[in-house]
């Protein structure tokens, strides 16, 4: 492919755009339960105002755009207030969940290589904390120790956690909550191991962090998880999530300054400009920390509040109903509208085949330490008028999903018997064939069920899965190869 020889019309560059979205998850229907929190058409509409007449201006150099800075710091305060933190903890504006952590793992391991001398640093995580800690420990060569979590309550089994630490030890991670299940980790009983044992404590509050102060106004049971939290040194909360801001805005704030320190980059050791930068990004677009601001201040507290009652009802709707649907059953007990629901008589994968069959996005989540195979539900804002339906449709797909279970057997003793194969010397070569036989084509083609794919992910060994699902999408990024751009 090579550029248009002729630059197209603005009409024509819009049609095209247009034709490109058409296979992409219909997200405005309200029945996505995964990657979108859509707060709907007001909230969009002063979204993208104020990320265009903020796209083009460059984070890079705070005090060329001090209205950038002023946004950010205007940002930062209310974050503080809203996890009550003092007048001594600071922040930073990121570009979403997975940067915040990397940047208050980088903040630990370099501020406990100063001070303590930790030269092969660890982090102590449980089972449940996000897969980007794993991410950071990679990248920033920070060992992770995962430690296990109750089995019926998933939440982080802190004598577990205490077993673990060891003198290369640096940081101690709890979620508030965790994506999987949507319960918040024991952070008192964490943070206080931290301050005893001398470690940083980060809490995830990615998902949770904005969200369940307004549960816990709402009555909702939720334990204390923030800066009141002694031992508690750092917190991210993402705004692209439940404040419903675009996609590229989350904050992480630090006990202090010296710990945000930590954080920044600086260099002086090249021929150009003077480097100083706060986040992994150097160069960034203003508008997603812009729309953040003008999502936030057109919303309001009020407005939060009344969108958390609409979640916190539906959450507790749907658990009910997950509860009444005979074969079901939740797992944990979710402070966050996100849902777990596994079945041990009723084939889970095929469930979210025939959920999807109904215009429903699920998604499903493979088995892991004590957490069975699982359907997930991020409930947000647009999904909330579905109650019903859904909990209909759910039964349905139950039905159907029971009435296929022997055939889905017959797909179990394959996944099984072809992670057999993967586990040998030739595990590595077999990876192509077993992508293609599943229907997967290059460019992204996926088969129609993905029961298929998800038995026989779920029943590989995780290395050979990291392999496979690397494979895959370096298949899937592969340059376009028609001649000309077509339209
Ligand atoms: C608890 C938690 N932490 C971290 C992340 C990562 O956030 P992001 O996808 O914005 O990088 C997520 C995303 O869902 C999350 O739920």
């Amino acid at each position: 492919m090579e550029l248009p020889a002729h630059g197209w019309s603005k009409e024509e560059v819009y049609a095209a755009l247009e034709k490109k979205r058409r296979g992409d998850v219909p997200w405005r229907s309200g029945r996505a339960f995964a990657y979108v929190y859509d707060g709907g058409p007001e909230i969009e509409e002063v979204a993208k105002k104020a990320y265009m007449a903020f796209l083009t201006e460059n984070g890079l150099d705070p005090t060329a755009f001090p209205s950038l800075l002023t946004f950010e710091n205007d940002l930062i305060a209310i974050a503080r207030t809203h996890l009550h933190g003092g007048p001594e903890v600071v922040g930073t504006f990121t570009s979403g969940g997975t940067e915040s952590i990397m940047l208050a793992v980088k903040a630990a391991r370099d501020l406990a290589k100063a001070k303590r001398g930790v030269t092969q640093p660890k982090m102590i995580v449980p089972i449940t904390a996000h897969a980007a800690f794993h991410k950071a420990g990679r990248y920033l060569g920070v060992e992770v120790v995962a430690t296990a979590v109750d089995p019926v309550t998933f939440r982080a089994d802190v004598a577990a956690m205490e077993a673990a630490v060891d003198e290369r030890t640096v940081l101690l991670v709890g979620s508030a909550s965790g994506y999987a299940h949507g319960v918040v980790d024991p952070i008192a009983a964490i943070a206080d191991l931290a301050q005893r044992r001398g470690l940083y404590c980060h809490v995830d509050g990615c998902i949770g962090g904005f969200l369940l102060p307004y549960f816990a106004r709402l009555g909702e049971s939720v334990p204390d998880f923030d800066f009141r939290v002694p031992g508690v040194t750092s917190i991210s909360m993402d705004l692209h999530k439940y404040a419903l801001t675009p996609k590229g805005a989350s904050v992480v704030l630090f006990a202090n300054d010296e710990l945000r320190r930590a954080q920044y980059f600086a260099c002086s050791q090249w021929t150009g400009y003077t480097m100083i930068n706060p986040t992994i990004q150097s160069s960034k677009s203003g508008g997603p920390l812009a729309a953040a601001w003008a999502v936030m201040h057109s919303v309001g507290d009020d407005g939060y509040l009344r969108i958390a009652k609409g979640l916190l009802e539906t959450k507790r709707a749907i658990l009910e109903g997950i509860r009444g649907i005979d074969g079901l059953a939740v797992m944990g007990e979710p402070e966050m509208c996100l849902v777990a629901f596994t079945s041990e008589d009723v084939p889970i994968f095929p469930m979210a085949d025939a959920m999807k069959a109904r215009g429903w996005l699920v998604q499903p989540q493979l088995a892991f330490g004590s957490s069975r195979e699982n359907l997930h539900l991020t409930i947000q804002p647009s999904n909330v008028k579905w109650t019903e339906t859904f909990l209909q449709d759910l039964r349905e797909a139950r039905d159907e999903a029971k009435k296929a279970a022997e055939a889905y057997e017959g797909t179990r003793a394959f996944a099984a018997m072809f992670a057999e194969r993967l586990t040998g010397p030739d595990a590595m070569a077999a990876l192509p064939t077993l992508i293609e036989s599943l229907g997967v084509g290059t460019g992204g083609a996926m088969p129609d069920k993905m029961a298929e794919v998800n038995a026989i992910l779920n029943a590989m060994p995780r290395p050979i899965q990291e392999e496979l699902l690397t494979r895959f999408v370096s298949m899937l990024f592969q340059p376009t190869s028609t001649a000309r751009g077509a339209r």
